[in-house]
C-alpha cells in the first residue's frame, strides 16, 4: 500500500474516532504533515542516524539547533534521535478543539457563563483557548518580529546569553538562552532553542533583557504588560470559579513572578524521530501561550493526542502545577508536548504567570475536607518546586509526584 493510500485510510479512521471535527480543519498542509506523521510503519520512523556519518558532537549540538540546521545538516544527529517508544508519531493524533472562551465574556451579564465555562475547561482539559484577549494582533506581531530577529542573530552574540545553569533565569533574573531542556540531564536533545527572561518586578528587569535587536525591549514590555491584564482577569475568574471570594487564591500571587519564554523550533530534517519538546506539565501558575501559523503544539486528553490547530486570534491558556496544588488537584496541569516537521520554523511565545518564589504553596483551605477532599499535596515553596522541576530532564507530570501525600 503506498503512502498516500495508507495516510487516507488514517484520516478516515481520524475522522471517524473525532467529533465533532470541521472539514477545514484538514485542509492546510499543516494538518496533511501532522497526518502524516501518524502513519504509524513508514520507512521514515525505521531510519537510523549516526553521529559517525555527520561527525557532530554533543558539545557541537548544545550550540542549539539553528546553528546546525544554518549549516545546513541533512540528518539528525543521533544525539536527537528518540528511542522508538518515545517518537511522538507512535502515538495516534487526534484533531480536536480546545475549549474556546470569549474574554469579552468576563466582563456584563454573560460574566455566570465565562466563570462555568473556565471552571469546565479547567476541570476537564487543563486547557483553552481565548478570543478577545485583549493582546493586539500587533503587540503580538511585534513580539513575534523581535523574537525572530534575536534568534537570527550571529551564534556568538546570542551566547553571550547562554548557560549552563538551566534555572538561572528563575534564580536570578538574567535573561537565558539555553537549547534542549536540561542537556546535562538528559539522554535524548530535544530540537528547540530558547531565550528565557523576566517580566518581574518591572520595570527593573528589563536592563537585563536583550538590547539588539533595539526593537526587542519595547515589544516585550508591551507584550508583558497586555499578558498581565489577561492573567489577572483569568485568576479572578478561576478564583470565583473556585468559590474562593475570600481572595485565597488571588493573594498567592499578589507578588508574583512573570516569566517570558520564546520557543524556536528550527525545521527538522527528520521530524518523526526526534521531539522539540517532551511531555511535561508547566510547573508555575498559569501559562499563556501563542503558537505561529506552523502547528506543532499538542496536549494530552482522555488518553489522546490532540493537534492543537494554529489560530491568530486565539491564545492558549493551560493550568500549571502551582494550581493544581492549589486548587488540591481539581484544576489539573496537564502534559503537552512540541512536535517539529520538515518545512518551517516554528516559534511559540510563553509567557507563564506564577506566585513569587518565596511563596508557600499547598492547596487552599477552603478546598480541603479531610473526609471528602483530604489534602493531595505537600506545602513546598515555588522556589523549592522549580529547583526540583530543574534538577531533572523533563518527564511528564513526574514533578508534582514529588509533592503528592502519601506517595
Ligand atoms: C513550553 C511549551 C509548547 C510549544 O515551553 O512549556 O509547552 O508549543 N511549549 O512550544
Ligand atoms: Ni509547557
Amino acid at each position: 500500500m503506498g503512502v498516500m493510500a495508507v495516510a487516507s485510510l488514517t484520516l478516515n479512521r481520524l475522522i471517524n474516532a473525532c467529533s465533532p471535527l470541521r472539514s477545514s480543519e484538514f485542509s492546510t498542509p499543516c494538518n496533511l504533515m501532522l497526518v502524516k506523521k501518524n502513519i504509524p510503519i513508514t520507512a521514515l520512523q525505521q531510519q537510523s542516524v549516526t553521529d559517525a556519518d555527520l561527525g557532530i558532537s554533543r558539545d557541537k549540538c548544545l550550540k542549539g539547533v539553528k546553528a546546525l540546521v544554518d549549516e545546513g545538516i541533512k540528518k539528525i544527529p543521533d544525539a536527537y534521535v528518540l528511542p522508538v517508544h518515545h517518537r511522538p508519531c507512535h502515538s495516534e493524533i487526534f484533531f480536536d478543539s480546545l475549549p474556546l472562551i470569549d474574554m469579552t465574556d468576563a466582563q456584563g451579564e454573560r460574566r455566570p457563563q465565562f466563570i462555568e465555562a473556565i471552571a469546565d475547561a479547567c476541570e476537564k482539559w487543563g486547557f483553552f483557548q481565548v478570543i478577545n484577549h485583549g493582546v493586539s494582533p500587533s503587540m503580538i506581531q511585534r513580539m513575534v518580529d523581535a523574537a525572530k530577529e534575536f534568534f537570527n542573530l550571529p551564534l556568538e552574540e546570542k551566547m553571550a546569553y547562554a548557560s549552563d545553569d538551566v534555572a538561572k533565569t528563575r534564580r536570578t533574573g538574567a535573561t537565558r538562552v539555553g537549547t534542549s531542556f536540561n542537556p546535562s540531564k538528559e539522554t535524548t536533545l530535544q530540537w528547540r532553542d530558547h531565550l528565557r527572561h523576566p517580566c518581574t518586578p518591572c520595570p527593573d528587569v528589563i536592563d537585563n533583557w536583550p538590547d539588539n535587536p533595539t526593537c526587542y525591549r519595547q515589544a516585550a514590555l508591551d507584550y508583558s504588560v497586555a499578558i498581565k491584564q489577561l492573567a489577572e482577569q483569568l485568576l479572578a475568574g478561576l478564583s470565583e470559579s473556585l468559590g474562593l471570594y475570600d481572595g485565597s487564591l488571588i493573594e498567592k500571587f499578589y507578588q508574583h513572578d512573570q516569566q517570558l519564554a520564546v520557543n524556536y523550533y528550527p525545521p527538522c530534517p527528520n521530524p518523526d524521530l526526534a521531539v522539540g519538546l517532551c511531555s511535561h506539565s508547566d510547573p508555575g501558575g498559569i501559562t499563556i501561550l501563542f503558537q505561529d501559523d506552523v502547528g506543532g503544539l499538542q496536549v494530552l486528553h482522555e488518553d489522546r493526542w490532540i493537534a492543537v490547530q494554529p489560530s491568530a486570534d486565539c491564545l492558549i491558556i493551560n493550568v500549571g502545577d502551582q494550581m493544581e496544588i492549589l486548587t488540591n488537584g481539581r484544576y489539573k496541569s496537564v502534559e503537552h508536548r512540541a512536535v517539529l516537521n520538515s518545512e518551517r520554523p516554528r516559534m511559540s511565545i510563553i509567557s507563564s504567570y506564577n506566585p513569587s518564589r518565596h511563596t508557600k504553596i499547598s492547596p487552599i483551605k477552603h478546598l480541603v475536607d479531610e473526609h471528602h477532599h483530604p489534602a493531595l499535596y505537600r506545602e513546598i515553596s515555588y522556589a523549592d518546586y522549580l529547583q526540583y522541576f530543574y534538577s531533572k530532564s523533563l518527564d511528564g507530570k513526574s514533578c508534582i509526584h514529588y509533592v503528592k501525600n502519601n506517595s
